[in-house]
């Protein structure tokens, strides 16, 4: 994607140091976080300098890299790393995907080990770019799309995965409108789709957390796609917190709920939506909020009742039966299709 006419990739590597759009600086301030080793790179997932699944699941396949690279051939190092980096972040199934593969590529040698890394970001990639293919035939010229957190370009390594129907259909010439939503507490929506859809020129709204269900109520939305972090074998979906509400609502109101990953994001291996674990962050993500104050300077301020206290699971499951179907790179699925998907995986 571009940025000022130039293109960008969320992540990248150059020699050991791996590359980042610091998103915790998105939509005010452009910069690239370089992280020179493994525990910078942790931190920097921990941080959410880089967030959104398949980000992450490129940024830690690099850290594994990173890793093999620094070790040398000090196994007790690669292993102490690979703890190091499954646990920044619990819930993007393509965290342990992209660690798990690297890490086994690395047995072999260093360079197997970097060259996997850029595998996975490229295929990545390609998978995004697959989904804005097959998702923009389900997206009618004149179509109002609601969306919620950020899974744009930002959270994979290009394209995106809800925003990249919306994306391709933008760029076949449909008239397309997104409503964003804010996404409290950390505002993907309101900053990061936000910035994305203005930088691509599609029209869009920033809507409030709560307002989907009225919008929905009036007509004023044809479809909602959303992303996802993990998906259990049964067609359970992880994604950012009030996605559930959404598509309770939507069930409601008669509206199509899609969800757009890669199979990457899939877990073959969890059975339901009970086995995803869902990762709750500090208090504070709730309590404060931070913003450019007059003069241009971020700062945080905060948002609610001194004294008291907050609650953050960062994610929730929406149920598969909640979902229409969800739109990957090899195809459309309903729920209960996953299991031959699953069963073509282990053909390959
Ligand atoms: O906590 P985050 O920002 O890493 O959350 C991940 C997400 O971006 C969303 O849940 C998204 O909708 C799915 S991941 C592309």
């Amino acid at each position: 994607m571009k940025v000022e006419g130039r293109d960008y990739r969320t992540v990248w590597m150059e020699g050991n140091t791996v590359c980042l759009i610091e998103q915790n600086l998105l939509p005010f301030e452009f910069k690239i976080f370089r992280a020179e080793n493994h525990r910078d790179t942790c931190r920097a997932i921990s941080s959410m300098v880089v967030r959104g699944a398949g980000a992450i699941g490129a940024t830690a396949g690099y850290a594994m890299a990173q890793a093999f690279v620094e070790s040398g051939d000090d196994r007790d190092y690669v292993e102490t790393a690979r703890r190091q980096i499954e646990n920044t972040r619990p819930t993007a199934q393509n965290l342990f995907y992209a660690v798990e593969r690297v890490y086994n590529a690395g047995r072999h040698s260093i360079d197997q080990a970097v060259n996997e890394a850029h595998q996975i970001a490229d295929e990545d990639a390609a998978a995004c770019k697959t989904i804005g293919e097959l998702g923009n035939h389900l997206i009618e010229d004149g179509s109002s799309i609601e969306t919620h957190c950020n899974a744009g370009w930002l959270a994979f390594v290009d394209y995106g995965s809800a925003l990249s129907p919306v994306y391709a259909a933008h760029h076949s010439g449909k008239q397309v409108f997104v409503y964003a939503d804010e996404t409290r507490p950390r505002g993907q929506g309101a900053r990061l789709t936000a910035w994305e859809l203005k930088n691509e020129n599609v029209p869009h709204a920033i809507i409030a957390d709560n307002a989907g269900a009225h919008l929905m109520s009036q007509g004023m939305v044809d479809l909602m796609i959303v992303g996802s972090d993990r998906i259990a074998a049964n067609g359970d979906v992880a994604n950012k917190i009030g996605t559930l509400e959404k598509a309770i609502a939507a069930r409601h109101y008669g509206i199509p709920f899609y969800v757009a990953a890669p199979v990457s994001t899939i877990d073959f291996d969890c059975a339901s939506g009970k086995g995803i674990p869902i990762e709750h962050r500090h208090q504070d993500e709730v309590l404060y909020q931070s913003g450019p104050n007059a003069e241009g300077k971020l700062e945080k301020v905060r948002v609610s009742s001194p004294g008291s206290d907050a609650l953050n699971p960062a994610f929730d499951v929406t149920p598969a039966e909640l979902v229409t179907a969800i739109i990957t790179d090899q195809g459309i699925f309903k729920a209960e299709q996953l299991a031959a998907l699953k069963n073509s995986q282990h053909d390959e």
